[in-house]
């Protein structure tokens, strides 16, 4: 059985990688280009560096600022506006998970024009958009390398899913040192997203012996250095295994799928506002737990990997302290409980059903290896309380 894998055509990565941008945008025969990223990037002086060294090779760039956080339906709506009636023929796209989502999300509507919802999955989305350079500045959540982009309906509250080589960026500039001034909190919750996506892609009914090498890779340097960059985000070794980490994460699991943690993540952030990488965290636990009798030897595997366990260990042993280590991470990484995160006990349990709903029909806990009933995803809801 083969697996196809799909990547960007550029990748530059390491410190600096970001300062390529140029050199990058000419090769793929680019020269007008729109930068879409957020109102903190233009405030930290990210998107003036670009600009300023695009203006250096005469390349001019506008630059749209207003994507948000968890991008939604009516949120990306100004930057496709903007797509469609300017003269661009690329996308900068800046920032966090959530600029480089909103920016895949434009470069489709600003080309072929529909609603979001048109793209959801289970539709595979093979059109070229407007092509997109990647710059992550949060390790991470991997979305300058996934064919993934995730889009809230906010009339429904949904987290809508979309899916194809549509939504892989043309190149990906990985460089750590645009991470370095990252506050405490997005460290931490970007980081366990990226391990979340490594162990996902790994114990994933879709993994393959490719998504497994990049998955194993991505835990070898998160495990680590998440503590680290969290307590001390200046640490710049910590920081770059933590960036090629989240990218290799990316690659893992846009080719492989995530799974149950994600599913019952999208709900939470969707009804609730949390962010992202924090509403996993306080799943993660509690699926792991779930999920180790079905695929025991490579929870192990992850337990390793991340260097909490010793090759000597047996399989229950090691899974016992990946369990201690996924609890003592959220608490040293200050991660609240749904309840401390102001969440109303009421609320959460009203909902439980229709988040159950929402999560299996995104499709993701069928890649899980213990794949769960609707009842079996309200009772691991039930332990976050
Ligand atoms: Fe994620």
């Amino acid at each position: 059985m083969s697996t196809q894998i799909i990547l960007p055509r550029v990748m530059q990565v390491g410190e600096g990688a970001s300062q390529e941008i140029p050199t990058i945008l000419t090769s793929l025969g680019c020269s007008r280009p729109l930068i879409i990223t957020d109102k903190m990037m233009v405030q930290l002086g990210y998107a003036d560096s670009i600009q300023t060294r695009l203006a250096a090779e005469s390349i001019t760039a506008e630059v749209f600022d207003d994507t948000v956080p968890e991008p939604t339906v009516s949120s990306i709506q100004a930057g496709v506006d903007t797509v469609r009636h300017g003269n661009y023929d690329s996308i900068i796209a800046l920032g966090g998970g959530s600029p480089i989502d909103s920016a895949k999300a434009i470069s489709i509507l600003g080309k072929f024009g529909g609603t979001m919802r048109d793209y959801k999955f289970p539709r595979i989305v093979n059109e070229e958009g407007l092509p997109i350079i990647a710059v992550p500045t949060t390790a991470g959540t991997g979305s300058e390398v996934t064919r993934f982009t995730i889009i809230t309906d906010e009339t429904t509250d949904e987290k809508m899913l979309c899916v194809g080589i549509g939504f892989m960026p043309v190149a990906a500039l990985v460089d750590f040192s645009l991470t370095l001034s990252l506050p405490a909190r997005i460290t931490a919750d970007t980081g366990i997203d990226a391990l979340t996506h490594a162990m996902e892609a790994y114990v994933s009914k879709k993994a393959s012996p490719y998504s497994d090498s990049q998955a194993l890779s991505a835990m070898r340097l998160i495990g680590p250095n998440l503590r680290r960059v969290f307590h001390d985000g200046t640490d710049k070794a910590a920081r770059e295994a933590m960036m090629l980490g989240s990218t290799l994460a990316g690659i893992a699991f846009s080719n492989a799928s995530v799974a149950l943690v994600h599913g019952m993540s999208r709900p939470i952030g969707a009804a609730f506002h949390v962010p992202h990488g924090l509403s996993n965290a306080m799943l993660l636990p509690a699926v792991t737990e779930f999920s180790i009798p079905e695929a025991a030897e490579r929870y192990a595997d992850c337990a390793r990997a991340m260097g909490v366990a010793t090759e000597q260990d047996s399989t229950d042993v090691a899974n016992s302290k990946l369990m201690d280590e996924l609890r003592a991470l959220n608490d040293e990484l200050q991660v609240p409980t749904p309840e401390q995160f102001g969440i109303a006990r009421q609320d959460f349990f009203d909902l439980m059903p229709t988040m159950a709903e929402q999560a299996l029909a995104s499709g993701s806990p069928n890649n899980n290896p213990r794949v769960p009933s609707a009842e079996q995803i309200v009772a691991i809801y039930k332990q976050l309380w």
